[in-house]
């Protein structure tokens, strides 16, 4: 199944703004270093786009994974790092490859741990 990765591209963090002197927000920087690091993935099993405010700005740098019929997972307070970029697009090939959206605790990567905010039920149609 081919899942969907959103960052937001307008979160900002001061240890980001810090080590950038071009003034990119740290969304921008975490999802331009997530797009380069899924091409070398070469696998279409993780959809990535880019999009505004997510709303928990708090809880910077932000992201949601979801796809259909299942959970999403709302995400945050990542710094653009390597190891950062490698934890989400692991976490979220592992929920590409799971039936129902599911990943196992033990399968988790260390770099995920700590940071969902919010599961995010799969909308029913016909639900009243
Ligand atoms: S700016 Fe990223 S969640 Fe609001």
């Amino acid at each position: 199944m081919t899942v969907t990765l959103t960052i937001c591209t307008t979160c900002k963090s001061a240890a980001t703004r810090a080590l950038n002197n071009d003034l990119r927000s740290a969304g921008m920087v975490l999802a331009e270093a997530l797009e380069s690091a899924a091409l070398q993935r070469q696998t279409d099993a993780v959809t990535l786009i880019r999009h505004d405010c997510l709303w928990a700005c708090s809880q910077a740098c932000t992201l949601l994974i979801q796809g259909e019929a299942r959970s999403g997972y709302l995400a945050g307070r990542f710094e653009p790092t390597e190891g950062a970029v490698t934890a989400i697009l692991d976490w979220a090939a592992a929920y590409a490859a799971t039936p129902d959206g599911v990943v196992p605790y033990a399968k988790w990567p260390e770099g995920m741990k700590g940071h969902f905010i919010a599961r995010i039920p799969a909308a029913k149609e016909g639900q009243s």
